[in-house]
C-alpha cells in the first residue's frame, strides 16, 4: 500500500492504483517468454529493471516529464516487486515501463521513452510488452491515467485499444495549478473467449 500511496502522492499519477494497494506484487518474467513481437528497432531490447538502472532511469525521467517521479518512487516499485522493465539499446537504458498488478486488474504506472528516441515506435512496443505482461498474469483490464495535455500519448493509447472511461478532476500538478487526468482502460478478454470450449 505504501508504494502506491507514495506514487500517487508524489507524482499525481495513478491514484486509481490505490484500490489495489493490498495486492501481492507481481513477479517478473523473462522477456523471451512474453511473446511480444520483435522490437521495431532491432538493436533495442527489454529486460527487468534493477536498482543499478536508477541513475539512467532518473536522467530520462527528469528530461521527459515536467513533474518527474522521485528516485524513491522507483525504488519502492522495485522493492514491492512490481513488473518494471527497461528498454536498452547497446546496453544503455533508453526507456522504461512499470505496472502494478492486482487480482484481475493492472495499472500502467509509468511508461517513458528518452526524448531523443521518441517517435520511432519504441513507446508502442513498450506499451504492447506491458499489456502482454498483464495478459500473462491473467489480467482482465489494464488502466492508466494520462494528462489531456499529452496528445501523443493519448493517440498511442487509443490506437492500442484503450478507451477513455473517466476523468479525475485536478489530478496532476501543473504549471498553473492542477490538471485533470483522463482515465483510460483496455479489456483483455479475447484470448479467454477463444480458448473456451464450445457449449
Ligand atoms: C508517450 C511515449 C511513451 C510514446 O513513445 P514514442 O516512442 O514517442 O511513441 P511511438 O513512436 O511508439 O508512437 C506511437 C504512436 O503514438 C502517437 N504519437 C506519438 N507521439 C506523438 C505526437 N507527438 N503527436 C501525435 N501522436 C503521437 C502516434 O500515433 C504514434 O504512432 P505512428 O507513429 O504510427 O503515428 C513517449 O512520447 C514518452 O515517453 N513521453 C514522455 C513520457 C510520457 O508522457 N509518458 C506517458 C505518460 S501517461
Amino acid at each position: 500500500m505504501a508504494v502506491l500511496q507514495r506514487v500517487a502522492r508524489q507524482s499525481g499519477r495513478q491514484t486509481r492504483a490505490l484500490a489495489h494497494a493490498t495486492a501481492a506484487a507481481a513477479g517478473h518474467a523473462d522477456v523471451s517468454a512474453l511473446g511480444v513481437e520483435a522490437s521495431p528497432v532491432s538493436t533495442s531490447s527489454l529486460r527487468p529493471m534493477r536498482e543499478g538502472d536508477l541513475d539512467a532511469v532518473m536522467a530520462i525521467e527528469q528530461r521527459a516529464y515536467p513533474f518527474p517521479w522521485t528516485r524513491g518512487i522507483f525504488k519502492d516499485c522495485l522493492k514491492a516487486g512490481y513488473p518494471s522493465w527497461v528498454m536498452t539499446e547497446h546496453g544503455l537504458v533508453i526507456g522504461y515501463g512499470l505496472l502494478s498488478i492486482a487480482a484481475d486488474e493492472a495499472h500502467v504506472l509509468n511508461i517513458c521513452i528518452a526524448p531523443e528516441r521518441q517517435g520511432r515506435g519504441l513507446g508502442r512496443h513498450l506499451l504492447r510488452a506491458l499489456v502482454k505482461i498483464a495478459r500473462n498474469h491473467r489480467v482482465q483490464r489494464v488502466f492508466l491515467e494520462v494528462r489531456p495535455s499529452n496528445p501523443g500519448a493519448i493517440v498511442l493509447y487509443h490506437s492500442e485499444g484503450f478507451n477513455e472511461i473517466g476523468r479525475r478532476p485536478r489530478y496532476y500538478p501543473a504549471k498553473d495549478g492542477r490538471e485533470d487526468a483522463l482515465v483510460m482502460a483496455i479489456e483483455l478478454v479475447a484470448d479467454d473467449i477463444t480458448a473456451m470450449p464450445p457449449l
